[in-house]
């Protein structure tokens, strides 16, 4: 007994926080291993657009997310902390139980679904464009403090459950961000929060503008804004 608290202890020492921040995985893992169905995706995702849209692309005013585009790890991640309770969401919350989306094989095919859609031309932008003194300061302050994990174009990495944050839209970051700060979001990554602690609201105003207005690739955008989502003709 003795032995197996301190091999328990010494772990825990050894992996540090960031490996809790990854921990809960069951579902997870088992969900990112299995062969995704699209055609089940789509049938899942009906019920997700009521909010998010049919072209998951969420809404300019941040109340709800864009799921386009973004890495089905992360998605993946995020629907078992919320349903596991690490991450609140209430409007949500009924929606993405199991009773809600089923077990892990209908929750691998409807991010795989959302993840091929093509992501909003025209995402909500934080008010300085290139060329103020906010703009500047925010690409600074992320080049500083946030390349490292978000990648210099915002793209994220799939691998290492890293968020895409270019193309969301600036008021659902902003909330996000300041939620990460204050210790809100309780299933953010220990490295991130110890990285943004110091920063003031200007500041992650800034950021966060300059995060919006980083151009999405354009492979990955929708022709147009207009663009309505074929599946649900
Ligand atoms: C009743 C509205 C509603 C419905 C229905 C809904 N969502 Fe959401 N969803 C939200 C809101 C609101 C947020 C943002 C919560 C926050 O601010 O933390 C969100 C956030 C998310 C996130 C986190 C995104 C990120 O960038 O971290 C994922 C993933 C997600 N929803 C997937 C889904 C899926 C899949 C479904 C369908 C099974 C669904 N949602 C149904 C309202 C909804
Ligand atoms: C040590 C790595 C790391 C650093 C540094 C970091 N982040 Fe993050 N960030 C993450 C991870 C991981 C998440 C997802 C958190 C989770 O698991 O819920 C995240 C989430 C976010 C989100 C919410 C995305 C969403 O879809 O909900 C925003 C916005 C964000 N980060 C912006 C930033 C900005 C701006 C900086 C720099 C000032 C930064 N991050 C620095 C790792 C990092």
């Amino acid at each position: 007994m003795k032995f197996k608290i301190f091999t328990l202890l010494a772990a825990l020492a050894f992996c540090g926080s960031a490996a809790a921040w990854l921990e809960g995985g069951g579902e997870r893992d088992e969900a990112l291993d299995l062969e995704p169905d699209l055609e089940n995706g789509l049938d899942v995702y009906e019920v997700c657009s009521g909010c998010h849209l049919p072209e998951g692309w969420g809404k300019k005013d941040g109340t709800f997310p864009q799921l386009a585009g973004q890495h089905r790890s992360v998605l993946i991640k995020q629907l078992a902390d919320i349903r596991e309770g690490n991450r609140d969401n209430p409007t949500m919350y009924p929606f993405a139980l199991p009773r809600a989306i089923g077990e892990a094989q209908s929750l691998a095919d409807v991010v795989a679904y959302t993840e091929k859609l093509p992501m909003n031309p025209d995402n909500g932008k934080g008010e300085w464009p290139a060329g103020t003194p906010e703009f500047d300061m925010g690409k600074k302050l992320y080049e500083d403090n946030c390349v490292e994990c978000h990648g210099k174009d915002g793209e994220g990495s799939a691998e290492k459950f890293y968020p895409k944050i270019h193309g969301q839209h600036y008021a659902y970051m902003l909330r996000q961000f300041e939620w990460v700060r204050d210790g809100k979001r309780r299933n953010a990554n220990p490295d991130m929060v110890e990285q943004i602690k110091s920063f003031s609201n200007k500041d992650m105003q800034a950021v966060i503008n300059y995060v919006s207005r980083i151009p999405v690739p354009k492979e990955d955008l929708a022709p147009s804004a207009d663009w309505t989502n074929p599946d649900f003709d």
